[in-house]
């Protein structure tokens, strides 16, 4: 093959000829049916765009493996929103040199938020020469172009571009029977100062309205029962999209569709997170009475030198209305310790407001430098040692909270949707309520996919259990 199919240009949709072709390439590779193994690290952006990645693989013929050993094409998606996490993407990459070395038709590609950051494709590049081919984050829908040059012309595919526009279109083999992502956006334009995502993910692009009704509705009628919209921050949604829609219009719209079935979305940013919003989720039938609210801190001064643009007093009045509008609110959080400046005083702050919000489940973060990110040059760092004090700390006063929450619902009928296996035994089911909390009880397996009342009678440290009524 003498065509090349990557340019610089990049195409803003699929290609229907370059898919077949690759197809073909591939069939052509392997003597047998062609195995993938797709791993994404991070957060659910992240696992979304994994769904779409499989669904491309899938038109090219691919079926999926869980053992990268014995895959003929190995995949990590990975994320940087932490240091460290490239040793151990490389670490994984590593173990398969051996593997490649013995079967040389096995490809090895990685993707994903590290690899949009040119220092890392380049170090791929030249230590890693094993790895087959490196994209970023704005361009998996050219897998089928980047596997076709591959194959067709040998060349090992680096590519660091990055499609305008959400690409629509791309077919998903999804994870999940019960719960499904559905990304109503891409990018985030907030430059938190610790925060490296804009810069790997670039700007902000919402997708067309009609395009996610269209998704719902379609995830509804194959009986998904829980729609999860994804964005870094959904409460910015349809920002340069004409006509101007907002994410509370959206939410109403999407809350129009019949039948049963749960939303929820994340991640809501404090700063825009408006009244409308929380009125249009109090008057719905199918959004969940759940908000996850990330605060970071609870202090604001150091709200301020992370560049969040709200402070505390703010964050509260935002909580207490939302409980005005829906007495069975639950918040959810993610916290950040150690911000480089941060007192001793200032993280006392952070516990202050935990125990006064009473978040149902918190996500905590020890502070990681990101090089090219404003708090990376900033001085005062908090030591490592104190760093890891502060966390165990805050970690125990959640757990406290989370106990005394858990051991308020014995005695009460939760409604849950069973989604998994339990734990506790053979006909041991597991389910979430709408605020997220894990449920354990006991049934046949057809039940899962299905919402159940339990009435709780006990409280585990993972989990709460009980009997379906
Ligand atoms: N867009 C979402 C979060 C995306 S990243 C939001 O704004 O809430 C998920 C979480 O990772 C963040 O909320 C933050 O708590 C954490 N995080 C991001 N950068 C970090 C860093 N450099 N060090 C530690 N935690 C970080
Ligand atoms: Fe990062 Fe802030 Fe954007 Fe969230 S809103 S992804 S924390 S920059
Ligand atoms: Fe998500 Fe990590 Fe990228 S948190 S957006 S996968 S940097």
């Amino acid at each position: 093959m003498n065509k090349s199919f990557i340019t610089n240009d990049i195409k803003e949709q699929l290609d229907e000829y370059v898919i077949s072709r690759a197809k073909e390439l591939v069939a052509e590779r392997f003597d047998h049916p062609p195995m993938a193994y797709v791993h994404s690290f991070g957060c659910q952006q992240n696992a979304a765009d994994a769904e779409h990645i499989k669904g491309l693989l899938a038109l090219m013929g691919f079926g999926f493996t869980d053992m990268p050993d014995n895959a003929d094409f190995v995949l990590f998606n990975t994320c940087a929103v932490r240091e460290g996490a490239e040793d151990r993407v490389l670490g994984h990459v590593g173990a398969l040199k051996n593997i490649k070395r013995n079967r040389p038709d096995m490809m090895i590609a990685l993707c994903g938020c590290m690899t949009q950051q040119q220092t890392i494709a380049d170090k791929i590049k030249h230590s890693f020469p094993y790895v087959d081919i490196v994209f970023g984050t704005g361009s998996f829908h050219l897998l089928p172009q980047m596997i076709a040059e591959r194959i067709g012309n040998k060349k090992r595919v680096f590519y660091s571009g990055s499609a305008k526009s959400v690409v629509e279109g791309i077919p998903a083999v999804r994870d999940d029977s019960v719960k499904a992502w559905l990304p109503i956006m891409k990018g985030c334009d907030n430059f938190c100062s610790y925060c490296i995502v804009p810069y790997v993910r670039g700007r902000e692009v919402s997708r067309r309205p009609e395009m996610i009704i269209a998704e719902a509705k379609e995830l509804i009628a194959k009986g998904y029962k829980e729609i999860t919209l994804l964005g870094q921050n959904v409460n910015s949604y349809g920002k340069g999209l004409e006509p101007k829609v907002t994410f509370s219009e959206l939410v109403k719209e999407l809350d129009k569709i019949e039948g049963e079935f749960r939303m929820r979305f994340m991640t809501s940013h404090p700063k825009d997170c408006s009244r409308e919003l929380i009125d249009a989720i109090a008057e719905s039938k199918h959004f969940c009475h759940h908000i996850h609210l990330p605060v970071q801190s609870g202090n604001d001064v150091v709200l301020k030198a992370m560049n969040r643009h709200y402070n505390i007093d703010s964050y509260l009045e935002l909580i207490s209305y939302a409980r005005s509008k829906m007495d069975d609110v639950t918040f959810s959080s993610d916290i950040i310790v150690g911000f480089p400046g941060e007192t001793r005083e200032q993280f006392e702050d952070t516990l202050k407001l935990i125990k006064e919000v009473e978040y149902n489940a918190l996500f905590t973060f020890i502070y990681s430098k990101r090089n090219g990110t404003p708090a990376a040059k900033m001085e005062n760092v908090v030591s490592e040692k104190e760093k890891s004090v502060w966390f165990r700390e805050l970690l125990a006063v959640q757990q406290d909270i989370c106990e005394r929450q858990n051991q308020q619902m014995i005695g009460k009928t939760l409604r849950v949707l069973l989604d998994s296996e339990g734990k506790s035994g053979e006909d041991a089911l597991a389910g979430r309520t709408e605020g997220n909390i894990i449920v354990e009880t006991f049934g046949d397996r057809s039940l899962i996919g299905s919402f159940v009342n339990v009435k709780i009678d006990k409280a585990m440290n993972w989990a709460v259990q009980g009997t379906i009524v």
